[in-house]
């Protein structure tokens, strides 16, 4: 989650699950932003859910990863669901009970920006195992990240790490990295949350373009790999790849 729009929850949460899918994992993301839903845009999906008595089924990515998202059910990509709070938790709560999930190990599930009906729902709904709480090195961010910290803490959820994105910019002719959104505030945010940092990733413009065409699974990068690892050290489960429990 963060405090924050366009800051790279969904980005951070394909690649979370994308990482975890390489280290042999059964993963599904829930799309949880109901009114903007990027993820199916990322991982080039179009197929409807199909369904049956019992329930929905997620539609598999690639790399097999299962995706449930409400532009799954649209019409066309550019259709608008305009809906208010009440109607937007009802739509996450199905996604998590009349969802056919299967065995995952991990389920990620994106967020809106703000700490509004779609937070609280999934907080108060959904037995989360904690928050990735996702930022960019910007002037207002810091109050804006403590909102969405204080929330969490105030529904006891725990916070398992910060990641910071668009951090700085790599630019190869001069070998540096320039922080061009200003200086890393990283370090100061895992204080404030009182939780690890998970990383700081670049603006990368390749990895934006992957996202556009939809094949953000061939992105590689040793920050990537270390957001799987750092999910897979601080959550409970802890559990070998294709262990995890149907709950
Ligand atoms: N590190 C990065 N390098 C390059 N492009 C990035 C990076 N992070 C995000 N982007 C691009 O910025 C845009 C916003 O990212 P994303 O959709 O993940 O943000 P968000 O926080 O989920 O937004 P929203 O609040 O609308 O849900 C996307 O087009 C994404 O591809
Ligand atoms: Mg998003």
């Amino acid at each position: 989650m963060s405090g924050k729009g366009g800051v790279g929850k969904s980005l951070v949460s394909g690649l979370t699950a994308i990482a975890l899918r390489r280290k042999g994992y059964e993963v599904g993301i829930l799309d949880a932003d109901i009114t903007g839903p990027s993820i199916p845009k990322m991982f080039d999906l179009t197929d409807h859910p199909a369904g049956n008595d019992s329930g929905l089924l997620p539609v598999t990515s690639k790399s097999g990863i299962e995706i449930m998202s409400i532009n799954l059910f649209l019409p066309g990509e550019d259709e608008a669901v305009i809906w208010r709070g009440p109607l937007i938790g009802k739509a996450i709560t199905q996604f998590w009970e009349d969802v056919l999930w299967g065995n995952l190990d991990y389920l990620i599930v994106d967020l809106p920006p703000g700490t509004a009906d779609a937070p609280l729902t999934v907080m108060q709904t959904l037995p989360i195992s904690g928050v990735i709480v996702v930022f960019t090195p910007q002037d207002l961010t810091s109050m804006i990240v403590r909102k969405a910290v204080n929330m969490a803490r105030q529904m006891d959820k725990r916070i398992l790490g910060v990641v910071e994105n668009m951090s700085y910019l790599y630019v190869p002719e001069i070998n540096k990295n320039i922080e061009i959104f200003g200086k890393s505030r990283a370090e100061e945010m895992s204080i404030s949350a009182n939780a690890p940092l998970i990383g700081r990733l670049p603006i990368d413009p390749a990895l934006a373009r992957l996202c556009d065409e939809g094949q953000i699974e061939r992105y590689d990068s040793d920050i990537m790999t270390e957001l799987g690892e750092s999910i897979v050290r601080s959550t409970s489960a802890n559990i070998p790849p294709g262990q995890g429990k149907n709950d």
